[in-house]
C-alpha cells in the first residue's frame, strides 16, 4: 500500500522581522514578528507527502525534480515531531495503520525563484509539516503544527496561518510557547495588495541563519531593536492592523524594513542585502508618497534585494501603476521584473 496526502502552503512577507534566535537549534527568536500571508494563487508551495513499505529505507525529498538533503537537523526535527505524534495515534489500536515506522516520500514544487529571498523556506517547510500531519491524519491545530514547522525554518511557522499572522517569540526554554497566531483573516482587511519587484532571482549571498547568528554576536543596535523597537511596533502594528490604517500600517513596515537592514549593516563584518535597485526602490515609493501627500505604499525586504511593496487596491493605479511605467523606463531597472501578487490569506 501507498498513503498519500497533499497540501499548499503560501509565502508569507514579514512586516515586522524576525532576526536573530535565543536558541538556533530550536529556532527560538529573540523577538516577536508579523507577516502578511500572500495569496495562494501567486506563491506558493505543494507538497505531496507518501509513506509505504515498499519504499527504499531511507526518506527523501525532491523539490522542483531535485533530490535534497534530508538529513539535516531542521528536517530531521519536523519529521521526529510528527512521527511521534503518529506513534502515539497508533497507540495500541490494530485497526490503525502503522505508518510512523514507514518510509516517507515527500515531493514539492515551488511556482516561484527558490532562495531569491522569498520566504521559500517559509512555504516549503509549512507545506512539508502540513502534508505529513494530513498523511498522518493528525488532530493537530495550526498552532501545533507551527510549532513544528518553526523548527525548520523560524518564518515557516506563520505560512500555517492566513491573513495577517503573528510569532510569539515566547520565554519557555522548550520552545511550547513560540508559536504563530491569526492577528486577523485575510477577509477583515481584504483590499490590501502587494507588488514583489525581483531584483534578482539569484541565491541570496549571506543566509538568513548565518546573517543572524552573526547580527546577534556583533551588533551593538542589535539589544534595542530586540527588547525596545520591535515590542512597540508589535502592539502599533497589531492595532494599525484591526483600525485598517494603512498610514499606520505602512510607516511601520517601512521603519522596521529600515531597522532590520540597518541592524544588518552594524553586524561585523556587515551584511548588505540591499543594491542599488532596492534603494532606487524605496525612493519611487518615497515619490509616491510625497505626490499623494500621505502613505499609500510601503515598502519592504528580506534577506535579499527584491522589493515588496504593499498598498490598497483603490490605490492600485498610482502604486502599481508607477512601478511599472518606471521599469519600462529606466535603464537601471532591466531584468528587474514587477510581480503583482494578492496579498489575500489562504
Ligand atoms: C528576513 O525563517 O529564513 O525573512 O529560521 O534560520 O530558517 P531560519 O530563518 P528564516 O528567516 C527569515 C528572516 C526574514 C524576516 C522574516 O521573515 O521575519
Amino acid at each position: 500500500d501507498i498513503y498519500r496526502a497533499s497540501t499548499t502552503a503560501p509565502v508569507n512577507i514579514a512586516v515586522i522581522k524576525y532576526w536573530g534566535k535565543r536558541d538556533p537549534k530550536l529556532n527560538l527568536p529573540t523577538n516577536s514578528s508579523l507577516s502578511v500571508t500572500l495569496s495562494q494563487a501567486d506563491l506558493r508551495t505543494h507538497t505531496t507527502a507518501s509513506c509505504s513499505a515498499s519504499y527504499p529505507k531511507e526518506d527523501t525529498l525532491l523539490l522542483n525534480g531535485t533530490p535534497q538533503d534530508v538529513s539535516g537537523a531542521r528536517t530531521q526535527a519536523c519529521f521526529r515531531e510528527l512521527r511521534a505524534l503518529r506513534t502515539q495515534l497508533e497507540g495500541s489500536d490494530s485497526s490503525v495503520p502503522k505508518l510512523a515506522t514507514l518510509p516517507l516520500k515527500i515531493v514539492s514544487e515551488n511556482n516561484f525563484p527558490t532562495a531569491a529571498g522569498l520566504a521559500s523556506s517559509a512555504a516549503g517547510f509549512a507545506a512539508l509539516v502540513r502534508a505529513i500531519a494530513n498523511l498522518y491524519k493528525l488532530p493537530s491545530s495550526p498552532t501545533d503544527l507551527s510549532r513544528i514547522a518553526r523548527q525548520g525554518s523560524g518564518s515557516a511557522c506563520r505560512s500555517l496561518f492566513g491573513g495577517y499572522v503573528g510569532w510569539e517569540q515566547g520565554s519557555a526554554s522548550d520552545g511550547s510557547d513560540s508559536v504563530a497566531f491569526q492577528v486577523a483573516p485575510a477577509s477583515h482587511w481584504p483590499t490590501m495588495r502587494a507588488v514583489i519587484l525581483v531584483v534578482s532571482a539569484a541565491k541570496k549571498g549571506v543566509s538568513s541563519t548565518t546573517g543572524m547568528q552573526t547580527t546577534v554576536a556583533t551588533s551593538s543596535l542589535f539589544a534595542s531593536r530586540a527588547s525596545e523597537t520591535v515590542p512597540r511596533r508589535m502592539a502599533e502594528m497589531q492595532k494599525a492592523i484591526q483600525e485598517k490604517d494603512f498610514e499606520a500600517f505602512g510607516k511601520v513596515t517601512m521603519m522596521d524594513s529600515n531597522s532590520f537592514h540597518a541592524t544588518c549593516l552594524d553586524t561585523y563584518p556587515p551584511i548588505f542585502y540591499l543594491n542599488d535597485v532596492s534603494r532606487a526602490a524605496i525612493k519611487v515609493v518615497e515619490s509616491i508618497n510625497a505626490a499623494a501627500g500621505r502613505i499609500v505604499a510601503a515598502y519592504t525586504f528580506d534577506a535579499g534585494p527584491n522589493a515588496v511593496v504593499y498598498y490598497l487596491e483603490e490605490n492600485e493605479k498610482d502604486v502599481a501603476g508607477l512601478f511599472k511605467s518606471i521599469l519600462e523606463e529606466k535603464d537601471g531597472w532591466k531584468g528587474a521584473r514587477g510581480e503583482k501578487i494578492e496579498a489575500q490569506g489562504a
